[in-house]
């Protein structure tokens, strides 16, 4: 059967099962969201309309709101209440970044994020200039002209719609769509606009023009306690701000971490957490099962494939870039993955003696990088700490 029109009588039945397993399973381009939640609607089936409330233009919800108040049931205006309330507590977007004020291309954002073909067209992309690369594309140094200024920015490129699964063209639009409704924070990356076509997937970002921490890292080879503090600070702030609005990024490490510009001394680095790819909004009291992220960063209790808290992992992975940075190695390594895995698991967290320690920060590393998930730190308890107050 054709799953739009399955989707849509399911709905229209009030089948919240049938229709939860169609959005998950089924192309989500061949859904018609609006017909299935109209049908809801029109029969009273709330579950399902709640179900169907988040692919939904806003626009769409308010006009819809208006018709419950006008002339039908209080039930649905108070779904769609509650649905608007819930989506205003989350922090109004506000740019935070010096260059971010007119000079940019109009971009539309809202919803999924993507820039039309003539907005795309006046960015331009120099294919020699590699920024980096990463597990799902690569990244290049890309520029456009406004009043005859020239800004400079990221372009990633991925494989485009013919190459994807549904799921994956998924996991896209909700990576776009979680990094616009966090809003703006300057230690969170931005996305400037999605472009998207049948052979590539273009993304566009401020350029980051002090590269990642890990090639900042490769060069400096360890960092001084007070710059260690000064980058990580402001990560914290990144993550409090992500785990305070029920998001997980999952994929924390030197790599996702980019320096907004050259630092010329410790104390005036800008870093910005990026690649939101593995991120998702969880439920606060909920478990993940899903083995994500990358294996020098992965909490014990990923590689074991046990339920994992979301926060938990970013803590986990957070304690091992703050290793990093301060020793200039990670704590587990190993020469082939079953390594890197078993001393993960059950190695002791083991500080190099001859690297003197401020017993603080010994202590901080030590509460994130608890291999029980159950005694380890939550963001908070990372932000309050000894080390990050004193100066
Ligand atoms: N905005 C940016 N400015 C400068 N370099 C960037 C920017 N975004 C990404 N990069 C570089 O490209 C690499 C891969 O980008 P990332 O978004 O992490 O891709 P992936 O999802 O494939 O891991 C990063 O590790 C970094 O070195
Ligand atoms: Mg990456």
């Amino acid at each position: 059967m054709d799953p739009n029109a399955d989707f849509i009588y399911q709905a229209s039945k009030g089948n919240i099962d049938a229709v939860q397993e169609i959005i998950n399973s089924a192309d989500k381009n061949d859904l018609d969201y609006f017909q299935a939640f109209s049908e809801a609607s029109d029969n009273g089936h709330y579950d399902i309309v709640k179900i169907l409330l988040p692919f939904l233009d806003k626009k769409i919800i308010a006009h819809n709101r208006q018709k419950a108040r006008t002339f039908r049931n209080r039930v649905l205006e108070n779904i769609f209440t509650d649905y608007l309330n819930e989506q205003s507590t989350i922090p109004k977007p506000f740019n935070t970044y010096a260059d971010a004020s007119t000079s940019e291309p109009p971009t539309t954002l809202a919803g999924i994020c993507t820039i039309t073909e003539s907005q795309f067209k006046k960015y331009h992309i120099n294919y020699k200039k590699v920024l980096g690369k990463g597990g799902f594309g690569t990244v290049y140094l890309g520029y456009y002209y406004s009043n005859e200024n020239l800004t400079y920015v990221a372009i990633k490129i991925q494989r485009g719609l013919r190459y994807l699964t549904p799921s994956d063209y998924h996991q896209m639009k909700y990576e776009c769509n979680l990094l616009n409704n966090m809003g703006y924070h300057l230690n969170i990356i931005r996305i400037l606009g999605g472009y998207v076509t049948d052979d590539n997937i273009y993304w566009i970002y401020p350029l980051m023009d002090g590269g990642d921490l890990s090639k900042y890292l490769d060069v400096k080879r360890q960092l001084p306690e007070e710059h260690c503090k000064h980058i990580f600070r402001q990560l914290v702030s990144a993550v409090y701000f992500c785990h305070q609005q029920y998001v997980v990024h999952r994929d924390i490490k030197l790599e996702n971490i980019l320096l907004y510009s050259q630092c010329s001394n410790t104390l005036n680095c800008t870093v910005v957490l990026s690649d939101f790819g593995l991120a998702v909004k969880v439920d606060p009291d909920g478990y993940l099962i899903d083995p994500v992220g990358t294996l020098d960063y992965m909490a014990p209790e990923i590689i074991l494939r046990k339920p994992y808290k979301g926060q938990l992992v970013d803590i986990w992975s957070l304690g091992i870039c703050l290793y990093e940075l301060y020793y200039g190695k990670t704590p587990f390594h190993g020469t082939n993955d079953e390594v890197i895995e078993e001393s993960i698991i059950s190695l002791p967290l083991l500080f190099p003696e001859h690297i003197k320690i401020n017993s603080d920060l010994k202590n901080l590393l030590k509460i994130m990088l608890k291999k029980d998930f159950r005694e380890r730190a939550n963001i908070l308890l990372v932000k309050n700490h000894k080390w990050l107050s004193t100066s």
